[in-house]
């Protein structure tokens, strides 16, 4: 299986883990079900103390794990931080980086200085890029985020980048449907038209990753497996429910299925 055809599904624990009883439940309760399919690959982030002991219990290719963050540095007089290196050490491939939940913390500059040295590594960034709310300026919002970070990253291996679309104001939403379809795949237009201005060419655009990330469910997901064109998802709440989580690996399959079905037939 080509696993380009695959569907990337990461669950971003937060810090919704608290112990590392929990975190190998956690990530047992569901273990099992990925293997079985054939379309779904799971990228599991942890809080960074618990990313070794899950990359422990990782036997199968279609689970890999991440990290929430990483400091750029290798190593050094650093009080408190986790460097890309340690996480790779650690056994993560991917770094989830820029997330709206981080930002206040750091500095534009220090998005691109880790999404720089997770490529460095040959890690996979998955940089969050939203708006805070749909107001009249929100294209270019999304352009400026874009331009600050990826006019300072390395270009060279776009195939290893992947961009989750988080609008900000549907991430852990409560409303009933945060964010549709249809909004998602206008960002995407707007997102992908900036990244051709950075990445010059149209190759290295379609060669980057897009998830969509906000307030996915059981109940939301085949709206966004019919409607837009992502590669995946990335999940915050619902990753911590594993009934939901595995009925949301089984509609991914499925649809993923039929879709190639379909395409046979053409
Ligand atoms: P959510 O979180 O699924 O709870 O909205 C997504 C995220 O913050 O990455």
């Amino acid at each position: 299986m080509n696993s380009k055809n695959k569907k990337l599904i990461v669950a971003n624990w937060k810090m919704n883990v608290v112990s590392e009883k929990d975190a190998e439940n956690l990530f047992l309760s569901i273990k099992n079900v990925v293997p079985k399919l054939d379309y779904v690959k799971m990228v599991t982030c942890p809080p960074h103390m618990y990313v070794s002991q899950v990359a422990a219990l990782v036997d199968h290719p279609n689970y890999r794990v991440g990290g929430q963050d990483a400091y750029p540095e290798e190593s050094g007089s650093r009080t408190g931080e986790t460097s890309v290196l340690m996480m790779k050490n650690a056994g993560a491939e991917y770094i989830i980086l820029g997330h709206s939940e981080r930002r206040h913390l750091e500095t534009k500059l220090d998005v691109a200085r880790k999404i720089s040295a997770v490529l460095e590594h040959e890690m996979t960034p998955i940089i969050c890029i939203g708006e805070e709310s749909r107001d009249k300026t929100w294209k270019k919002q999304l352009q400026k985020q874009l331009q600050d970070v990826f006019t300072r990253v390395p270009k060279k291996n776009p195939e290893n980048i992947i961009i989750a679309y988080e609008p900000i104001w549907a991430i852990s939403s409560d409303k009933k449907s945060p964010a549709s379809a249809a909004e998602c795949m206008e960002a995407l237009e707007v997102i992908k038209a900036e990244l051709l201005k950075i990445f010059k060419t149209a190759k290295a655009v379609s060669a980057i990753r897009f998830l969509y990330g906000g307030s996915l469910d059981d109940k939301n997901i085949e709206e966004f497996l019919k409607e837009t064109d992502v590669d995946g998802f990335l999940i915050g709440r619902v990753s911590l429910d594993p009934r939901i989580l595995m009925t949301m690996f089984r509609l991914v399959d499925d649809h993923v299925y039929q879709s190639s079905l379909k395409k046979e037939e053409e």
